[in-house]
């Protein structure tokens, strides 16, 4: 991955974020650095997300304490798509527990695109992660509810609680997937034929499209995904959403699965748990400290967004983020590197 994070010193991991002025400071220089870039395409294969503005770039960083650094288009709403699998399956984690919902949608990476169809059969019908589209659609048919519209609304109002304010769904969002996902349509017809899906498959592809296409922005996904760092309480809010031992399984299947495919390549470069959409999205969370909301249209070859990889990457150095940076032992500021025998 390219990551744009040459001449970057990686900041050692101290267990605690740099001062306000500091993370303010490395927030706009992560908004400043990759701001002229143009790699990547926009996804069209959802018709309306062709019809974005490419240029749009919003960078965030909300903290556990509750206070929220944004940079550029930090406010302007886009659709969640993949990124709603992450915050459902906590939900639905939290109502079957550790066990029954490792086993029923599993938390191992198919090492295949989102959508793919074979990593079903492969895997006898089993859907693998509910990162994947199989996985998700899946995980939405096990949210509490007697009816797809109850199913519906136990996500928006959970999805909202994440978020710290109430979202609205994107109609035309929604409507422009629900007339093109045939494809999502057959994933579930499939899981129905191995007994891995609760309920009417289509209804529950279309509760999946509903939750897609909910409205957050860069200021959103770093809410919801501080949230995930502070033990499952908002920090905006001060809310408590799901549980601890919720938020810690959540983000153990989101550094394995977050971003598909690239799952192991995101997590040598960032080094923390991450989630990717394809309208533009990423949350990344840092356990304990916060989270990294980043939107920007223009996708890499597996639909994750180009720019927002490289300001997460970027604040992961900068910020002491990443997970397995360590220092020496004692050192006056923790981030000595000791030499080299
Ligand atoms: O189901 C789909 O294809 C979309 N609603 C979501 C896919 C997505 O966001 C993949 N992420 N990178």
């Amino acid at each position: 991955m390219d990551t744009n994070t040459a001449g970057v010193e990686q900041t050692a991991n101290t267990g605690q974020l740099p001062g306000w002025d500091a993370v303010d400071e490395q927030v706009l220089e992560a908004y400043r650095r990759n701001r002229e870039s143009t790699d990547g395409v926009v996804a069209d294969y959802i018709p309306i997300l062709g019809a974005v503005d490419p240029e749009l770039f919003g960078v965030s960083v909300a903290e556990v304490d509750g206070g929220v650094h944004v940079a550029g288009d930090a406010d302007v709403e886009f659709s969640i798509q993949s990124i709603s699998k992450a915050f459902v399956y906590a939900l639905v984690a939290e109502e079957f527990g550790h066990d029954e919902v490792g086993e029923r949608v599993g938390v191992n990476n198919t090492g295949l695109p989102f959508n793919s169809v074979i990593a079903v059969e492969l895997n006898g019908g089993h859907p693998m992660n509910p990162m994947v589209n199989a996985g998700a659609i899946a995980t939405t048919a096990l949210m509490p509810g007697a009816t797809a519209a109850e199913k519906w609304e136990h996500i928006r109002s959970g999805l909202s609680a994440f978020a710290g304010r109430q979202l609205q769904m994107d109609g035309v969002v929604y409507g422009s997937e629900a007339e093109t996902n045939q494809r999502n349509q057959a994933i579930a017809r499939l899981l129905q034929s191995y007994g891995r899906i609760d309920g009417d498959p289509l209804e529950m592809v279309d509760v999946y499209t509903r939750q897609c296409a909910l409205l957050v922005s860069a200021r959103d996904l770093a809410v919801m995904g501080a949230t995930l760092a502070d033990g499952g309480v908002n920090p905006v809010t001060g809310n408590r959403v799901i549980s601890a031992d919720v938020c810690r399984d959540t983000l153990s299947v989101l550094a394995s699965t977050g971003l598909y495919e690239r799952s192991g390549e995101w997590l040598f470069d960032i080094g923390l748990p991450g989630k990717s959409g394809v309208a533009g999205g990423i949350v990344t969370v840092a356990p304990g400290k916060g989270a990294i909301g980043t939107f920007s249209p223009r996708l890499d070859s597996a639909g994750n967004s180009v720019r927002g990889q490289r300001a997460t990457a970027y604040l992961s150095r900068a910020l002491g983020l990443n997970i397995f940076a360590s220092g020496v032992h004692g050192s006056i500021d923790g981030n000595k590197q000791g030499s080299t025998p």
